[in-house]
């Protein structure tokens, strides 16, 4: 049943995949093995999403920090997004899916960068659906790149000082185009965000769950939804603002 419409499914949902590792390990398996089924794990999620009428996901597949792990896991998971994308065109094509990235993209394999750019154009119209990749992604970083922006805006002339605000200068954050995360959900029982959209996660509600993300489903972000729809989002507001609908 498609959810869509329903007051309590979040317009943008952001993933943490966490946990490919270990659910490798537990099987004796090595860790690339745990990223192989992630990928698995991220077509049924982004199919997931759009049926429960979810218009944006946000997926955390490569941080600034990953760099640092052992050079054959980032060539190995370097080759999957490779693979991911080639394999996954058809597909975003055929449900209508945008594909947008945030994150340093152009420190990425040439392959790479050649495949996202080939499916960022063909599914630049789509409006309804849209799936982001977290690509060489940080916060701090995401906000350096946004500070050198603006004070070239300013430079240049086309901001001003006087007018600096939370509104202008998220202009300049990767996710200028992209509404603020509702519901942030990381999986395999960490409880931190680990440098991800931290500006933009000021408001969201954040789940916690202990399943490994080769192992997550349709049925662990109805999950997700439900505990967000318990949930009371107030902004700073009391409980008796919110219920009489003033802002
Ligand atoms: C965290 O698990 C996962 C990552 C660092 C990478 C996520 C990547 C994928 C799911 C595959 C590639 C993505 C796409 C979109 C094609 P971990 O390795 O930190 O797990 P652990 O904490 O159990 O070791």
């Amino acid at each position: 049943m498609t959810q869509s419409g329903s007051a309590h499914v979040p317009q943008h949902v952001a993933i943490i995949m966490d946990g490919n590792g270990r659910w490798a390990k537990q099987r004796g398996l090595p860790r690339i093995e745990g990223h192989r089924r992630g990928v698995e794990t991220v077509r049924a999620v982004v199919d997931a999403a759009r049926e429960l009428g979810i218009r944006y996901i946000t997926l955390y597949a490569f941080s600034v920090e990953n760099w640092k792990r052992p050079p054959e896991e980032v060539s190995g998971l370097m080759g999957l997004l490779d693979y991911f994308l080639k394999r996954e065109l058809d597909n975003l094509i055929k449900n209508r899916v945008r594909l947008l990235t945030i994150g340093r993209t152009e420190a990425l394999p040439a392959g790479v960068q050649r495949e996202l750019a080939r499916v960022i154009d063909a599914t630049k119209d789509f409006k309804d659906w849209t799936l982001v990749l977290a690509l060489n992604y940080g916060s701090r970083t995401e906000v350096a790149d946004a500070a050198r922006a603006y004070a070239t805006a300013v430079q240049e002339g086309r901001e001003q000082l006087a007018d600096a605000s939370w509104d202008r200068f998220s202009r300049y954050l990767y996710t200028a185009a992209i509404p603020e995360p509702d519901l942030l959900i990381r999986t395999s029982g960490e409880q931190r965000v680990s440098n991800f959209m931290l500006l933009q996660c000021a408001y969201s509600e954040m789940v916690f769950t202990p399943v490994l993300w080769p192992d997550f489903g349709k049925a662990d972000l109805q999950s997700a939804l439900e505990e967000y729809g318990r949930r009371e989002r107030r902004y700073g507001l009391t409980t008796e603002q919110i219920k009489s609908g003033s802002s």
